[in-house]
């Protein structure tokens, strides 16, 4: 297996739209550990790569064959509220295989450099409550639980909570 060293860690651009599709398509197809129940097609996230505002990014994580094997995406909380410009929205994911190898905190490094250099002030994530391997995650970079919205989500009839978690960028 190659070692996460191998990857490189790179802004997209709109020409990652199938890459990024396709990890998001597998991450769907497991169903458990997002609330994102159906993936985009390569067209809708092509559309939204190409619609980001200079403040927001996706990372992707690409292997020596130039695949992408996970990706981490900074948004705006809101895009329409200047009272929350200040306010970002993560989220990562990676193909099985190269989970738990050091490849999210490799993101991470990426996106919060970028998140400072945007003047991001906090970041926020949801996370499904019974995603316990993704909370662990983030409370390692630093996060901390913040909330919760009960009976958020509902994929294949089976119910969950989301847990709020929030991040303080260094002023
Ligand atoms: C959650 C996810 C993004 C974490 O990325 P990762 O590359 O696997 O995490 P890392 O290897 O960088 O882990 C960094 C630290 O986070 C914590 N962590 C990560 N995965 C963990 C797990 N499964 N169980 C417990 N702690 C975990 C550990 O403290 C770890 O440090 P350590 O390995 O030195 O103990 C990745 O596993 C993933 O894509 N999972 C599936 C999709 C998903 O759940 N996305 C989040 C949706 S909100």
């Amino acid at each position: 297996m190659p070692t996460p060293s191998s990857l490189q860690i790179r802004q997209a651009s709109a020409r990652d739209a199938a890459g990024i599709a396709a990890v998001m398509e597998l991450i769907v197809a497991e169903r458990i550990h997002s609330a994102v129940d159906r993936a985009w097609t390569i067209d809708q996230e092509h559309r939204y790569l190409a619609a980001l505002s200079p403040r927001e990014a996706i990372h992707v994580a690409v292997d020596v064959a130039g695949h992408i094997v996970g990706f981490q995406s900074l948004d705006l909380w809101s895009p329409v509220l200047t009272s929350m410009a200040h306010v970002g929205q993560v989220g990562t994911f990676l193909l099985p295989e190269w989970r738990r190898r050091g490849v999210g905190h490799q993101l991470w490094q990426a996106t919060e450099a970028f998140a400072c250099n945007a003047e991001y002030r906090k970041l926020l994530i949801q996370v499904r409550a019974s995603n316990l391997a993704a909370q662990a995650f983030y409370r390692r970079l630093g996060f901390k639980e913040c909330g919760r919205f009960s009976l958020q989500v509902i994929v294949d009839g089976i119910a969950d909570d989301e847990i709020l978690m929030e991040f303080f960028l260094p002023d």
